[in-house]
């Protein structure tokens, strides 16, 4: 048990990162136990930081092998590393390239946050702050760079490799029994969306051209012998990507986009560029066993990684305290697409009674948080029905307020704004206001009450007048002013 009293992160002290890092080539040498990683960092000063203050790189239980400035090795007074940071006393101030090695064992790893092995298949998780396990690094969300990676590992072991982003290259390395494949992506991100994976897999593939008329390998990855079992979650990749296109007007963006499955995933599935990894249950249905419900959650949730491409990835989030951002409109995107699968009906008294069931009772109790918390500890925590759910009711509710032609086209006003950025709620509420000249302000308190609001609704019909008198009042345990709550009246 901890004594000491966690130190809170709050989202009132935020400020920009000093140093921005636009390039990272990483070169990684899968081994069970001794699995070796170069990383070399493009590195600049932020112009929105400070100047002259030390370097800080985050690290989690890494070891240093190797350090170079430009080239060279680095004197050993000019750094301090220990297993939880890398600190370079006096950076240069103009543009430099950092070469680190680190060395981590993924079968030791059974935080299963890094890179670590499930059942023989080597995968990572950097959500949030994952990254750190790899190589030291500005391990948060607004910093974005461009990522090569080339994995290497034993044909026999790994046979397949995968990375974040379109293969570009891929060959043995002679005499070796080993074989390696190198990934680029094109697209700025943040290290939590950085994934490789290694393994024995089966793969069903299906190929997708988007309306852009780019041609897309769509693949599902699988333990070898389950591939006949993945062949619904390959269908409902096709569809998330038709459905985006046709309802936000959301294309894909990489030559490829694979799924892969692993037995062993905390998360239930992460949204990496590209390349989205799942833990298995949400992947494989046998027709022989597999229920309605189970179809109907390995659809929700393929679609909503899927979906995380351009809201979370395109446009991600400033810091983790955006969290909803990306998670809030994503459930939201996931909840349309199923009820445009399914019965719109069936499905939203689903949805409704999720909520009374997992977030009223986590919103009237002692963990009750807002949707966008202030401040917290260990950010892992707040990965909740409150965060998730009741952020999709938020933007759900927008959208009622301002009708589903404007809420489309502030998403796209919103998508063309933030487009490669990390973005923060008042970025997303901003497109709304733009494109409808609301002010949103009352609207935005939201995101910062806790608590179930509840609302009295009174009925009185003059028959004389024929008149219907709707009055409503509402009360929250949470002082504060009142909550914006649109009522929508269906003839
Ligand atoms: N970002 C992941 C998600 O899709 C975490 O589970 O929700
Ligand atoms: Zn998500």
């Amino acid at each position: 048990m901890r004594t000491d009293t966690p130190v809170q992160i709050r989202l009132q002290d935020y400020r920009p990162s000093d140093f921005l890092i636009d390039r990272v080539d990483l070169d990684v040498r899968l081994a069970p136990h001794d699995t070796r990683i170069t990383a070399r960092l493009a590195l600049r000063l932020n112009p929105a930081g400070r100047t002259g203050v030390p370097l800080v790189l985050d690290g989690d239980d890494l070891v240093l092998e190797g350090l170079e400035l430009d080239g060279v090795p680095l004197a050993a007074d000019a750094y301090a590393a220990s297993p939880a940071g890398l600190t370079l006393h006096a950076p240069p101030q103009g543009p430099f390239e950092l070469t680190i090695a680190t060395r981590v064992d993924p079968t030791a790893n059974t935080k299963l946050m890094g890179l670590y092995r499930s059942n023989g298949v080597y995968c990572t998780q950097c959500e949030a702050d994952g990254f750190r396990r790899i190589t030291y690094f500005l391990d948060r969300p607004d910093v974005m760079a461009v990522y090569t990676t080339r994995i290497e590992a034993e044909r026999a072991e790994a046979p397949v490799l995968l990375g974040n982003g379109n293969p570009v290259e891929a060959g043995d390395v002679p005499g070796t029994g080993r074989h390696f494949s190198v990934w680029h992506d094109p697209h700025p991100k943040p290290a939590y969306l950085f994934a490789l994976v290694g393994g024995a897999l089966d793969r069903v593939a299906q190929d997708f051209t988007t309306m852009e008329g780019r041609a897309v390998a769509v693949a599902v990855y699988v333990e070898p012998g389950k591939a006949p079992r993945a062949a619904y979650a390959l269908d409902a990749v096709i569809r998330s990507m038709a459905w985006d296109e046709a309802t936000f007007g959301r294309a894909y963006d990489l030559d490829v986009f694979n799924v892969v499955a692993v037995s062993d995933f905390n998360m239930g599935a992460m949204e990496n560029k590209g390349l989205n990894l799942f833990n298995d249950k949400y992947v494989l249905a046998s027709p022989e066993t597999a229920t309605d419900g189970d179809y109907a959650a390995i659809e929700r949730i393929i679609a909503h990684e899927y979906f995380h491409n351009w809201s979370g990835n395109r446009v991600t989030c400033r810091d983790w305290f955006q969290l909803c951002l990306k998670e809030g409109l994503t459930v939201f995107r996931d909840q349309e697409f199923c009820a445009d699968m399914r019965s719109r009906a069936v499905h939203r008294i689903g949805e409704v009674r999720n909520l009374r069931a997992r977030q009223f009772p986590e919103d009237a109790g002692p963990l009750r948080h807002p949707v966008r918390p202030g401040a917290y500890a260990e950010i892992n925590n707040f990965y909740t029905a409150t965060v998730y759910d009741k952020g999709a009711e938020i933007v759900r509710m927008l959208r009622t307020l301002i009708g589903a032609d404007a809420f489309r086209a502030g998403m796209d006003r919103y998508f063309a704004d933030n487009d490669g950025t990390a973005a923060t709620v008042e970025d997303f509420l901003a497109a709304f206001a733009a494109v409808t000249g609301r002010d949103l302000t009352a609207f935005a308190r939201w995101y910062e009450r806790p608590g179930t609001p509840t609302l009295a609704v009174t009925r009185a019909y003059d028959a004389a007048s024929r008149r219907c008198t709707l009055g409503f009042r509402q009360s929250l345990e949470a002082a504060g002013p009142p909550l914006v709550i649109p009522v929508a009246l269906v003839p």
